[in-house]
This record gives structure tokens, sequence and C-alpha cells, in this order.
């Protein structure tokens, strides 16, 4: 079945209670939940994985070569710091869809410039968790028009 690798990066895990004024109350488990059902419904599977190592998730990236048909991934603080991260989409190979939980331009300016974008087919932000589903839908897609 075809798989679409979910990214989720440093301080997501603290979904739920983490300033949920700005994130909502979901927590990653609801999420990861709710991206397998949709992910049923549209024929695909979702690999799953979280983490606040920089270089753990690039390892994750380049050990889907081959494997995945596209990523989603919300990067969070490493959206406005990492070229490494960049660096490691581009060479994945695959559509890339970025994905916020808040509208980052309605935020402070340093939240303002991604890293990601210039990789990425498309950008998913301001929706709360909603914007993961969206952009599972929209990697779902890509990979349809692809074949
Ligand atoms: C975030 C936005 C980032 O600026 C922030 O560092 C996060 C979460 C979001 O989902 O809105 O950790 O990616």
């Amino acid at each position: 079945m075809t798989t679409i690798l979910v990214l989720h990066g440093p301080n997501l895990n603290l979904l739920g209670v983490r300033e949920p004024e700005i994130y909502g109350h979901t927590t990653l488990a609801e999420i990861d939940a709710s991206l397998a059902s949709l992910a049923s419904e549209l024929g695909v599977a979702v690999d799953c994985f979280q983490s606040n190592h920089e270089g753990a998730l690039i390892d994750r990236i380049q050990a889907a070569r081959g494997r995945t048909a596209a990523i989603v991934i919300n990067p969070g603080g490493f959206t406005h710091t990492s070229i490494a991260l960049r660096d490691a989409l581009a060479a994945a190979d695959v559509p890339v869809v970025e994905v916020h939980l808040s509208n980052v331009h309605r935020r402070e300016e340093f939240r303002h410039h991604s890293f990601i974008a210039s990789v990425a087919t498309g950008q998913v932000l301001g929706f709360g968790a909603d914007s993961y589903l969206l952009g599972l839908r929209a990697a779902a897609g890509l990979i349809a028009a692809r074949r």
C-alpha cells in the first residue's frame, strides 16, 4: 500500500498542554489517530513520527527513500532555522506538504520565514489540527496525480 510519512518536529509531543490558546487542545496521539482514519478512507497508509531532534528527523527522511510516496511535515521551530532539514527533504525526491497548526504569518516576525517552503509543493497553516488532515488530503492528491 502507498505510504505517506508524517513528521512532527520539536515540542509537538506536548500538544494539548503546550500553549493551548495557540495550538489547541488536541493531543498528538489524537492527531495521529485521526490521520490514520483519514488515510484508510483515502486508501493510503500513514507512518507518523515525532522527534525533538533534527538529526532523528533527517534520519527518518533518509530511511523513507523509496518507501514513501509523499511527506507531510510540521517541522515546528526547525521550520525557521534548519537548512539541514530542508536539504534532506529536497533529497527525498517525493512531494512534500508543509503544515502548521497556527498561522505563522500572524505571529512573531521570526516565524514568517520558512526554510522548508522552497522544497514543499505547498503549505497548509492556521487550521489547528485540521491543517494535518488537509495536508494529508493534499499529499494523497499529489500522489494520485503522479500516477
Ligand atoms: C508550528 C509553528 C512554529 O513556529 C512553532 O515553532 C511550532 C509549531 C505550528 O504548527 O504552528 O513549534 O510549526
